[in-house]
């Protein structure tokens, strides 16, 4: 089942979904009017000859202003699913039958700055540990900047959990919490801040079951919709802005099978 729902995620109850075993999104960065800052974008053409675009001193969306990581913490407490009982869950890892965590987790897309809030405000609502993850990329959007400083090219996130740890499909493999941000060359672009659905098919994968759960309550394109659907879970979604909705469905949810939504 894949189903994006155009509204606020707070009116999740509404529509009787099912809990996550993961829950990852990209929350709106609060960046106000510097969204295109350092971005070609912010010139007509992504020259800065042409002069200015409609975009230079714009935020990225209006919703990015009125975002409550409050309510987001709120809804992530209540529809990612509890966290197994006893040692009954997991995975054998050892020859002491010791076992990985089959619990949930939630992963959080954010700007660096915002990443010590989201750990505050994880805790307060339960999710009291946390692995900070990043994602680096063999491009920047800082191109503009390119000859006078050193650009960025990495994206954060954090991962949150309660108690237990997270599922873990690492198949003997050691993870670092620094990790390749792969291009994404094979889906339509309809999002300024779109994530790399080959980044999310491999976060899926890697802390979820085929069959499970998993929630992006600020669903932008669709991309964690997507790559779900095309790792074999149930996806679920909220997107607030009818063009973004629109957008997504018409053309990046499209292509997934009919007899999955
Ligand atoms: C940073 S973008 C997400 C981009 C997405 N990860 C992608 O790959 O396309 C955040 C999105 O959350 C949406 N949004 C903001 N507040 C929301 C809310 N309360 N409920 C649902 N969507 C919301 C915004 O309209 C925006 O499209």
């Amino acid at each position: 089942m894949i189903k994006l729902y155009n509204d606020h995620f707070q009116n999740y109850k509404v529509y009787g979904i099912p809990k996550a075993q993961l829950v990852i999104a990209d929350i709106p960065y609060n960046v106000g009017a510097d969204a295109y800052g350092s971005n070609p974008m912010w010139y007509k053409g992504g020259d800065n000859k042409n002069g200015e675009s409609e975009l230079a001193g714009k935020e990225f969306f209006d919703t990015d202003k009125d975002f409550r990581i409050a309510e987001y913490m709120h809804f992530c407490s209540k529809m990612l699913r509890p966290e197994p009982k006893g040692n009954d869950e997991g995975k054998e890892i050892g020859s002491q039958g010791r076992k990985s965590g089959g619990a949930p987790c939630m992963i959080v897309f954010c700007a660096f700055e915002q990443m010590m809030y989201v750990i505050e405000k994880g805790r307060e609502y339960g999710f009291k540990n946390y692995i900070a993850l990043q994602f680096y990329k063999n491009y920047s959007p800082q191109v503009l900047k390119a000859n006078m400083r050193v650009v960025g090219n990495t994206e954060y996130a954090i991962l949150l959990y309660r108690n237990k740890l997270p599922k873990f499909n690492n198949n003997g493999r050691m993870v670092f919490n620094a990790m390749p941000y792969p291009r994404d060359t094979e889906t339509v672009k309809v999002h300024p801040t779109q994530k790399s659905v080959p980044l999310l098919r491999y976060l899926i994968e890697l802390f979820t079951d085929k069959g499970d759960v998993v929630i992006d309550p600020c669903a932008g394109s669709g991309s964690t919709l997507l790559a779900a659907a095309q790792c074999g879970r149930n996806a679920y979604g909220f997107e607030i802005k009818k063009d973004f909705y629109r957008e997504a469905t018409e053309k990046v949810l499209n292509n997934i099978q009919p007899s999955l939504f």
